[in-house]
């Protein structure tokens, strides 16, 4: 089940919200912390309004809500709440309220007994687990806080201990504890909470890390994913940004393939490896900063690795972490889909960082030279070495003019810093080619002020695709839709 947690401050707000959405879910949670005065609208006429299954939840600061008043304030609001029959009401673990217990039972009201930590996973979290699912009808709530993959690897890990409990919630808050809540099925979760949010505009969401029902349900599926549904991803950090899952989810959908693409922050390799062999991940795309670390840790390579040293994706074949890189591709094909190779007389690539290199690698392998302008002359003058380019400072701007071929490879313009360019003041020409990596914006100022000198230009959404769909096809074997 798909659960809103509805967090306007109004009741007829939080009705606007949940018409908005109901299509995506299946109940909702309204959380009294939230509301100006949860007792405005009588609770009754609360209950006929909202007419879907609903939580009663009255979350106090400590546990991550916002009310601060007293508890015998709270305990008569729920009082009154519970005399309604409302679905399910939430009481923490520490929370001792035997008459609302009592009347709960006699009213058919499910109590959902709750957890939450904010500091992180903690040792104890089986127990934990057992202590809420003490009273037998009471369904057990625990949310908790990965900071790190190896947090959100205990998450998975306690499925298996806690098998016996049918009905549970179990969840990771947080960028690390997203996955969490995507495969909420099989951690054997009876719900998964989201709210009315953008994942990005997180002021609206009702704890770290929901995302909206719309991204739940239209590109996360998350309905559909049963025990037989394969799951891919992308690791990075940061990497909660990506755009990689509209690429492969969308695809999954319009190819009838059983798949889900979820987004992995990781900041230890080893432990994501153990959560990928626990989670059977069939396999990953993989970002920044972990393109050369990576390699270290597969079973086959791809001999092209060898030269590029980067590798971007990774397939589970027959046992084995198999490595390959789709940025070459991705970065060429759209290039030369806009000019022929003979066309290209001088290349240019400015920046020195992982993206530089690899956007090298793809120019070298079809038989361009290459020239790197970097800001600072140490990593600019490495990269030259390493890769046998020659190396001008960024300063030198003025001698762009002589290339034919300029590609941005650093992240300056990228969003929000829309405004900047490396380029101030240079004056781009007609045949020139133009190309920045960057996607978001969709047309970067850099790529803005060839266009308007008339150069052609490719931008970084056309390299992320093209890479995206090669890697669907390795990871599905099936061609892109
Ligand atoms: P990635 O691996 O994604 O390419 P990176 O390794 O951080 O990222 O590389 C970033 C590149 O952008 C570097 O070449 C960096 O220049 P320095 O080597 O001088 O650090 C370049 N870069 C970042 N900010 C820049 C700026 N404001 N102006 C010019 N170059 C910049």
């Amino acid at each position: 089940m798909i659960c809103l947690t509805l967090m306007e401050s109004s009741i007829e707000a939080n009705l606007k919200v949940i018409k908005k959405n109901r299509s995506f879910i299946d109940m909702v949670e309204l959380r009294l912390d939230m509301l100006n005065d949860p007792l405005l609208v009588t609770p009754d006429k609360v209950k006929s309004k909202i007419s879907i299954p609903t939580i009663i939840t009255y979350r106090k600061k400590r546990d991550g809500g916002k009310y601060e008043g007293s508890d015998d304030r709270r305990r008569a609001v729920l009082q009154i709440y519970s005399k309604i029959g409302f679905d399910y009401i939430d009481l923490e673990l520490d929370t001792f309220y035997p008459e609302i217990e009592k009347i709960s039972n006699e009213n058919g009201t499910k109590i959902i007994r709750s957890y939450h930590d904010f500091s992180g996973v903690p040792d104890n979290f089986e127990s934990i687990i057992r202590q809420l699912s003490a009273k037998s009808g009471e369904i057990p709530k625990a949310a908790v806080y990965p900071k790190s993959s190896s947090e959100l690897l205990k998450i998975f890990d306690v499925i298996k201990e806690v098998k016996d409990i049918k009905d549970k919630i179990i969840l990771g808050m947080g960028d690390f504890g997203l996955s969490s809540r995507i495969l909420y099925k099989k951690l054997g979760s009876m719900l998964s909470y989201c709210s009315n949010t953008n994942y990005s505009n997180s002021t609206r969401s009702g704890a770290p890390g929901q995302v909206s029902p719309r991204e739940m349900v239209n590109l996360y599926r998350v309905n559909k994913i049963t025990n037989s549904t394969s799951i891919y991803g992308i690791i990075g950090n940061p990497v909660m940004h990506t755009r990689s899952p509209e690429i492969h989810n969308e695809a999954y959908s319009r190819a009838g393939i059983d798949a889900v693409y979820i987004p992995f922050p990781v900041d230890r390799l080893d432990m994501f490896f153990k959560l990928a062999n626990l989670l059977k991940i069939k396999g990953f795309s993989v970002t920044v900063p972990y393109k050369v670390e990576i390699i270290d840790f597969l079973g086959i390579k791809n001999p092209e690795l060898d030269s590029i040293n980067s590798c971007n994706t990774v397939v589970r074949e027959g046992g084995y972490w198999k490595g390959f890189n789709t940025d070459i591709n991705g970065f060429l094909k759209p290039l030369l889909l806009h000019v022929e190779i003979s066309f290209i007389k001088k290349c240019a690539v400015i920046g020195a960082g992982g993206a530089a290199r690899a956007v090298i690698s793809a120019l070298q392998s079809i038989g361009l030279e290459v020239s790197i302008f970097n800001r600072s002359h140490e990593n600019g003058l490495k990269l030259a070495l390493e890769t046998d380019c020659s190396y001008y400072p960024l300063e030198r701007q003025d001698l762009l003019i002589n290339y034919n071929l300029i590609v941005q490879t650093t992240s300056v313009g990228m969003f929000p810093h829309v405004d900047e360019t490396p380029l101030p003041g240079f004056k781009f020409s007609p045949d020139q080619i133009v190309y920045d990596i960057i996607y978001t914006p969709i047309k970067t100022r850099f790529l803005k002020e060839a266009e308007e000198r008339g150069s052609v230009t490719i931008g970084g959404m056309e390299m992320l695709m093209t890479q995206g769909i090669e890697q669907f096809e390795l990871f599905t074997k099936h061609p892109y839709p």
